[in-house]
């Protein structure tokens, strides 16, 4: 029941009709007993500043930030974790009293995700991103940030790979990044000596089918992510799995970076299993209302 003492949290985007994070929020509030709501706003991109600022005024408890304003959001806000300040995007702002603090959990989410659905530390190992874009931005940090020994960057675009590469090596000097193009012969090698593969590109999504990589050296030594959660399993997770590999999809790191900003918010561990239960069946109903034309997307959480 809404009453004077409901602690106030949401989600700003532009669309945000597609949202799945009410669902699995509110229902961590239900859980935990908390006279607390998250409710989705449209918030117009030029109004961003006068929403963080409403925000404040209403003494909301926190926010998370969406597409398009995960990098404007930024010159709003006081102070930044380090994984939002690395990657240049905020998904999650704490309002700590007259301060607006600044976190990717984006980030956190796939490293938590790792963890927990797949045994899989990234210390000392190797991995190949397909992709440069925001989400590769976020999973790229995470990754430097718990110890991978070496990243091998593969994108259409050599220009956002290169900057991504930059900003690893200017953070992380213990790190190896490598960039390639998507046609590079070296690809296939340095497939065989990575450990985990991770494809956040839209490729594989129903609007862009296809496989974001060859799927030559794929095999049992592997666990191959996909940042993509609807449809379920792409083709590349497909395909991955036929040849042994084990798979995760991007539903899970969905529902840690939810949990961390929950957590962040509340101070209190998240409900984390009352959560999935409600992202899986929000997931069920979106897919069966959106459908082929407006599919839910992929965990850039950008999408969320
Ligand atoms: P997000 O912030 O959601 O990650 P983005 O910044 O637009 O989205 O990044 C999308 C990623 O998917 C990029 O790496 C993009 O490659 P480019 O940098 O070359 O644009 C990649 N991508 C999207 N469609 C692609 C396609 N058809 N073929 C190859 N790469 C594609």
């Amino acid at each position: 029941m809404i009453d004077g003492n409901t602690r106030l949290t949401g989600i700003i985007g532009y669309p945000i009709e597609h949202t799945l994070s009410p669902a699995m929020q509110n229902a961590a509030f239900a859980e935990a007993g908390l006279n607390w709501i998250y409710v989705p706003f449209s918030v117009d991109p030029d109004h961003l500043a006068a929403a963080v600022n409403g925000a404040k005024a209403l003494n909301f408890a926190g926010l998370n930030v969406t597409m398009p304003h995960k990098k404007e959001v930024i010159k709003y806000l006081d102070e930044l974790s380090a994984p939002a300040r690395i990657a240049g995007a905020v998904n999650t702002i704490q309002f700590d009293g007259d301060r607006l603090v600044g976190h990717n959990t984006d980030g956190q989410g796939f490293i938590d995700s790792l963890k927990h659905d797949a045994g899989f530390s990234p210390r000392e190992k190797n991995a190949l991103l397909i992709g440069a874009g925001g989400a590769a931005r976020s999973v790229a940090v995470s990754l430097a940030m718990s110890g991978i020994r070496q990243l091998a960057v593969i994108n259409r675009t050599a220009d956002k790979a290169l900057k991504l590469q930059e900003s690893i090596k200017d953070n992380f000097p213990d790190c190896i990044v490598k960039v390639l193009s998507p046609d590079d012969e070296k690809i296939v090698s340095l497939q065989s000596e990575s450990q985990l593969i991770v494809n956040t590109t839209s490729i594989g999504m129903l609007t862009n089918p296809g496989l974001p990589l060859g799927m030559e050296r794929i095999g049992p030594s592997h666990l191959v992510y996909d940042v993509i959660y609807f449809p379920a399993e792409t083709e590349f997770l497909r395909e991955a799995k036929k040849r042994g590999a084990e798979t995760l999809n991007g539903a899970r790191m969905l529902l840690y970076q939810g949990a961390t900003a929950w957590q962040i918010w509340t101070g209190r561990p998240a409900p984390i299993a009352e959560m999935a239960v409600a992202l899986t069946d929000e997931l069920e109903l979106k897919g069966k209302v959106d459908g082929q034309s407006k599919p839910a997307a992929r965990t850039n959480p950008d999408r969320i």
